[in-house]
């Protein structure tokens, strides 16, 4: 069985992506400080797999403990999840975002290289496209300068890739650009465990739903956009896990110093509105929110070109709106 490390594999996709590979036949060893996540989902994948996935509590900055790592498994992958995530956190403090996300792919990329490691998938987002000037955006749709410091961690990673590549160390690689990931592994025993208040959309809807918060604001209603507010590509979980199995499977077939970028959305843009209609529908909760102004930083609207994805790693979505909603409402009250 062929083992892939996932670092921050504890963590809201990464576990959703250990649930996938075990399914095809893949082993997961997973990697994860628990900065942003907790001991107990290695319990709960345990419970929807029945497998209990070798565990390392540890930083992947930390080389001697790779060096651990793949002196117990013989290693033929990496996904690299592990970063740290909050935009607003990261202009806070910049440094920390640069050290733990750009830091740990150097340490990782040093390893993979020395241990003969020949397949990475790397998590970007499509953070990189800013506000495009054409929709939906396709992987050759300029970048644009970073908005944050967490944006720009994404960015430089992808560089770092690219050049890393072109020196010929012997490695493939797939970054994979995250559309709004949401929803939660329908068993709800998996989803994502935001600390503190929750910076995405989904969670905040719920916790408001659920008590937990009082209200939901919606950051400005007056965008050119048909109802007036911002649009994303939201994608279940559990497709975006499958899409990294796809990933991982596809570079095994490649020759070796490849590089490529696919796009993971649904190719469909849906409003915030929208969004908060598919909730209540599947939920019957009438959600108690309110229109305030609009919040700086915030692209108006994005959403995905897929074709690339469609046709290469033949992916394809199967899950919509409604699903995510419902399995998040699912996971939520599992909370
Ligand atoms: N969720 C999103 O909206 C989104 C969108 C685009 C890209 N991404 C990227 O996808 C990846 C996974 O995101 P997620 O939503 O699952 O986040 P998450 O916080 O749930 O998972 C990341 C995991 O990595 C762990 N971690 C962080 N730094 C670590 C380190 N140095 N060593 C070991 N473990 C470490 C955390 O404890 C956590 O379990 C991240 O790279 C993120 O930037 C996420």
């Amino acid at each position: 069985m062929r083992k892939i490390l996932i670092t921050g594999g504890a963590g809201f996709i990464g576990s959703h992506t250990a649930v996938e590979l075990w399914n095809s036949g893949l082993e997961p060893i997973i990697l994860d400080d628990l900065s942003n996540s907790s001991a107990g989902v290695i319990d709960s994948l345990e419970e929807i797999t029945g497998k209990r996935f070798a565990f390392y509590q540890g930083d992947c900055n930390d080389r001697s403990l790779l060096e651990k790592i793949s002196g117990e498994h013989e290693i033929t992958g990496v996904i690299h999840f592990a970063a740290f995530k909050a935009v607003g956190e990261s202009t806070a403090f910049p440094l920390k975002y640069y050290k733990n996300n750009v830091g740990s792919l150097l340490v990782l990329l040093d390893w993979m290289k020395e241990k003969n490691i020949k397949d990475l998938v790397f998590s970007s987002s499509c953070t990189v496209y800013g506000q495009p000037e054409v929709l939906p955006v396709t992987e050759a749709t300029p970048r644009q300068e970073a908005e944050s410091p967490y944006g720009n961690t994404k960015k430089i990673c992808e560089d770092i890739l690219v050049d890393f590549v072109k020196s010929k160390p012997g490695i493939r690689v797939i970054s994979l650009r995250y559309f709004n990931p949401v929803g939660a592994h329908p068993s709800s025993k998996i989803g994502e465990l935001p600390l503190g208040t929750p910076n995405n959309l989904v969670p905040f809807i719920t916790q408001t739903a659920a008590g937990i918060r009082k209200k939901l604001t919606v950051f400005g209603d007056d965008y050119p956009t048909p109802d007036g507010s911002c649009i994303r590509d939201y994608i279940h979980v559990v497709d975006l896990a499958d899409a990294h199995l796809r990933a991982i499977s596809y570079l095994k077939n490649q020759a070796m110093d490849f590089y490529d970028v696919f796009n993971v959305g649904t190719g469909r843009g849906n409003s915030v509105l929208e969004v908060i209609q598919a909730f209540e529908k599947v939920s019957g909760e009438k959600l108690n929110f309110e229109i305030g102004p609009r919040r700086p930083g915030d692209v108006i609207q994005v959403w995905a070109d897929t074709t690339k994805i469609n046709q290469v790693l033949g992916w394809y979505p199967k899950f919509s709106l409604e699903d995510s909603m419902r399995d998040s409402w699912n996971w939520q009250k599992t909370l």
